[in-house]
């Protein structure tokens, strides 16, 4: 694990299509930190895709695999940023795990219809192969409160897609703000 008092672990989550991806990237240039996209990492480790994974061996096997990439991940003493799979949170243990100190968790909120317009049909993403804005929906509404119940700071997407320019830039420096907010106010008090 990642010293308590910080530097911490820093992971994102949401859901699919908030950009946690090129987001996480761009924050862990920005400090200097390894960056692990979660997914890809259990792609590249086991050699089958998303789909696949949902496909052969079931969500829950793939909750499993995810939870256990996840605290082994976090295990590691160097801080990193990690963006996590949507649906991280839908397991009690992933939720434990990311609610200990050493880990700074920041949710990339955004709404169904903002997601909907982001999320395009694609194959890695076996759960929306039918019904994409419902099931969007669905998903948002009932991870909510998991998203909250892990989430040191909440950022809300759309509004910088409507104002900023290079809106994933944007969002990496409001990530990084709070990470060094946080990490400088964890130093104070030691
Ligand atoms: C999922 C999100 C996906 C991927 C899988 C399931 C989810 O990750 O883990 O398709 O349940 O929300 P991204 O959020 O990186 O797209």
């Amino acid at each position: 694990m990642a010293d308590p008092d910080g530097p911490y672990h820093v992971v994102l989550v949401g859901m699919m299509g908030t950009g946690k991806t090129t987001v996480g990237k761009r924050v862990a240039r920005l400090l200097d930190r390894p960056f692990v996209d979660a997914d890809a990492e259990l792609v590249r480790r086991s050699g089958r895709s998303v789909a696949d994974w949902f496909a052969d061996s079931g969500e829950v096997a793939f909750r499993q695999a995810e939870a256990d990439l996840l605290t082994e991940l976090l295990e590691q003493a160097h801080p990193t940023v990690v963006a996590a799979g949507g649906g991280v949170v839908v397991e009690e243990r992933s939720r434990a795990r990311l609610s200990r100190p050493d880990t700074f968790v920041v949710w990339l909120r955004a709404d169904a219809s903002f997601l909907a317009s982001r999320v395009a049909r694609k194959e890695h993403r076996p759960l929306l192969a039918e019904d994409r804005v419902g099931t969007l929906d669905r998903l948002a509404a009932e991870r909510q409160p998991w998203y909250a119940e892990v989430a040191d700071a909440i950022i809300d997407v759309a509004p910088v897609h409507q104002r900023a320019e290079r809106p994933k830039w944007v969002l990496a420096e409001q990530v990084v703000d709070a990470v060094l907010a946080h990490e400088s106010a964890g130093a104070v008090g030691r």
